[in-house]
């Protein structure tokens, strides 16, 4: 089987393509014939060595992949040959709060990765994909869907009326969009393109801003808000974005601090304090959300939102795009035929 592998870190561009025995489950595990793998801002941290947190090489690439169980080992009962399944993020996350042994392990991180045609994985750390989706839909889910759904719907869950910030239109992102108003909040959302600001509102974001012309971005998101702010911040942008963040949320709110597509810095503490601020970090989250939001998404007949799709042999012109940052929603990359 062919997988991608990556002998040291710099970047997608040393990919390297390898032909591999085909692997075999052990107990308790299953193999995975992985039929789409959606790309993450984080697996190109990885990939740049800039991730922070522990990686070892050589690297197989990618956390997010769906696909059809083939093989089942010795004592597997939650899965047969035939099923359709999507790998959690943390294989040790199951449920409950996160905690150090939670989140030791990922993939996309070390020995196992996504971006290959076989892929045998643990049984534990795989949930049914909702009937409804295509593989590469089931792709997307991983990553930026749980965290999405952690941050909106799994930890001082958004309630109906309250309104929430939403920055970019990234595959976190447009899932909060999704979520946020399936529970019935008023989203707004920034963007640096008129152009996608315009899709945001195709997709329900009851008011938009460019972050690129209106520097001040957090005063607009106020003054949408009568003066109060926004009851939660979805916050991907880090250092560069967090100080607005909490100058647009109200007195009492909180925020969901998921990334630093900005970089990182310096945190002053008094605006957090004079807000009485809530700021929790997510860690994508556990078995139990991903098996929650696959309910949701069932339910409502959600569908995520996917910007192109990739051959198997253009991984990196697919991390190009994703890195290009002109997508909107997820980039996928489909595997096999
Ligand atoms: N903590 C976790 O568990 C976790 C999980 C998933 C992702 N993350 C992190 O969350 C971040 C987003 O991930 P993603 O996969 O959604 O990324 P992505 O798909 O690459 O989205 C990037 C988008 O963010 C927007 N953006 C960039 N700079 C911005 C700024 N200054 N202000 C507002 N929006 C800005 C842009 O949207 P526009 O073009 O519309 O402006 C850009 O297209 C990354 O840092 C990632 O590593 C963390």
């Amino acid at each position: 089987m062919r997988a991608y592998r990556l002998d040291k870190t710099g970047g997608p561009g040393d990919l390297k393509l390898v032909e591999l025995p085909d692997p075999a489950p052990g107990a308790g595990e299953v193999l995975v014939r992985i039929a789409a793998v959606s790309l993450n801002s984080r697996d190109l941290a990885v990939m740049r060595g800039t991730y922070g947190f522990g990686i070892t090489l050589p690297l197989a690439p990618c956390s997010d992949g769906a696909g059809e169980v083939i093989a089942a080992g010795p004592g597997v009962r939650r899965f047969a040959p035939g099923d359709r399944v999507a790998a959690t993020f943390f294989p040790d996350w199951r449920d409950g709060e996160v905690s150090a042994s939670a989140v030791a392990a990922s993939f996309g991180a070390g020995a196992t990765g996504m971006l290959a045609e076989q892929v045998v994985l643990p049984e534990e750390a795989l949930v049914a994909l909702p009937a409804h989706l295509s593989f590469e839909e089931g792709a997307c889910l991983p990553c930026a869907g749980v965290t999405a759904w952690h941050s909106t719907m799994a930890w001082h869950a958004v309630r109906a009326g309250e309104s929430v910030l939403i920055q970019g239109s990234g595959g976190v992102s447009v899932f909060a969009l999704a979520f946020a108003r399936l529970a019935g909040a008023r989203v707004i959302a920034i963007s640096g393109s008129d152009a996608k600001r315009r899709r945001l509102e195709e997709l329900g974001a009851d008011a938009t801003v460019n972050y690129r012309t209106t520097a001040d971005w957090d005063r607009a998101v106020l003054e949408l808000t009568g003066g109060a702010g926004v009851d939660l911040v979805v916050e991907v942008g880090g250092a560069g974005t967090l100080a607005r963040s909490l100058g647009a949320l109200k007195v009492g709110g909180r925020i969901a601090l998921v990334g630093v597509l900005t970089g990182r810095g310096e945190i002053n503490p008094m605006p957090m304090l004079r807000k009485s601020a809530h700021l929790y970090g997510i860690r994508v989250g556990s078995r139990e959300m991903f098996e929650q939001m696959n309910a949701a998404i069932s339910r409502h007949g959600l569908r995520p939102v996917i910007d192109r799709v990739f051959a198997f042999g253009e991984a990196v012109a697919a991390f190009a795009h994703l890195a290009s940052g002109s997508h909107f929603g997820k980039v996928c990359i489909r595997v096999g035929e």
